[in-house]
């Protein structure tokens, strides 16, 4: 039986991995992808979640959320994802039509009616989530799991302290994570042991798909950039870690501690402060991803992009 989830995130080239992966596995009942802003403006990650869905030929609808993060003002990562948010891949006329409804109304609606509990799958800034929850807490009910790609145990992607998604929204983070259900953080502590090596990117070439195609036209200025502002040959793979994860949780190994946002707006705002050694004896709320297996992860990723699951 297949896992119904809302894929909530803000293509990117990483999450565009995670689409592939949510959308083709038999494993995933993909009901819907919401988008967020975030690596761009959201009219551009809401064109790029489009183009996705019509250029895999997914029956999967697609939302527009929220154009603002909650508290802080708007932050892009176009030095990562290029100024359309997908730079490398050119798509077909777009023909494939956003969702009337708003991204908020769709998660309340789908809670609310699905007969069985979704899983939240989140690799964009929270903002639609946590509005979804303030406008209807009693959705949180019929919330099976959020995974979400964010936040870090040691340093960050922006600052120091703190990663691109928490970041952008911190907010937003802390209202999910005082929600009751089971929360799994898949953070920068996993998702840079996951790298696109030019081995990877070799082995998905091959496949010659058009799924491993678009994969592998995402990568190349993927991973340039990545070198250029990392120094990393192979960008951490991030994203599509929750995706696998719900395929198959063997995938990542996690702790189970009281997690909180720094929400100072000191120099550490929007870190993830995870107390794994529970010094501060407060209730767990978050399992803690810390390590991966980066070659199971990559044959499941290898399997969909094949088309053979
Ligand atoms: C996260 O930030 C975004 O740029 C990526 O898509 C990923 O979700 C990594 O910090
Ligand atoms: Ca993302």
């Amino acid at each position: 039986m297949s896992k119904p989830v809302i894929l909530d995130c803000d293509p990117g080239h990483d999450d565009a991995v995670a689409i592939m992966l949510s959308g083709l596995h038999p494993a995933i009942d993909l009901l819907g992808i919401t988008v967020s802003s975030g690596n761009q403006t959201l009219d551009k990650t809401t064109k790029n979640a489009l183009n996705l869905v019509q250029y895999l030929s997914l029956d999967v609808p697609v939302y527009k959320g929220v154009k603002e993060p909650l508290v802080a003002p708007l932050r892009i990562a176009d030095d990562i994802h290029g100024e359309s948010g997908l730079d490398g891949v050119t798509f077909e006329r777009l023909t494939h039509s956003l969702q009337d409804k708003h991204a908020v109304d769709f998660i309340i609606d789908t809670l609310r009616n699905h007969e069985e509990p979704v899983t939240l799958a989140i690799t964009g800034p929270m903002t639609n989530v946590a509005l979804a929850l303030k406008m209807a807490p009693d959705i949180a009910s019929n919330i099976e799991e959020v995974v979400f790609m964010g936040g870090a145990h040691g340093y960050g992607n922006v600052t120091p302290a703190a990663e691109f998604n928490i970041l952008v929204d911190p907010e937003a983070a802390q209202i999910v994570l005082n929600q009751p259900f089971k929360k799994t953080m898949v953070g920068l502590d996993v998702t840079r042991q996951a790298l696109v090596t030019p081995e990877v990117v070799q082995t998905m070439d091959a496949l010659k798909t058009q799924a491993s195609k678009l994969f592998v036209d995402l990568m190349k200025v993927y991973n340039e950039n990545q070198q250029q502002i990392f120094g990393l040959v192979g960008g951490p793979m991030h994203d599509p870690i929750t995706i696998a994860y719900l395929i198959d949780p063997s995938i990542l190994t996690t702790d189970y501690a009281h997690c909180s946002i720094d929400l100072s707006h000191g120099e550490s705002y929007g870190r993830t402060n995870c107390d794994l050694f529970n010094y501060q004896h407060k209730e767990k709320n978050t399992y803690v991803a810390h390590k991966i297996n980066v070659t199971a992860f990559w044959q499941l990723v290898r399997k969909v992009l094949a088309g053979a699951q």
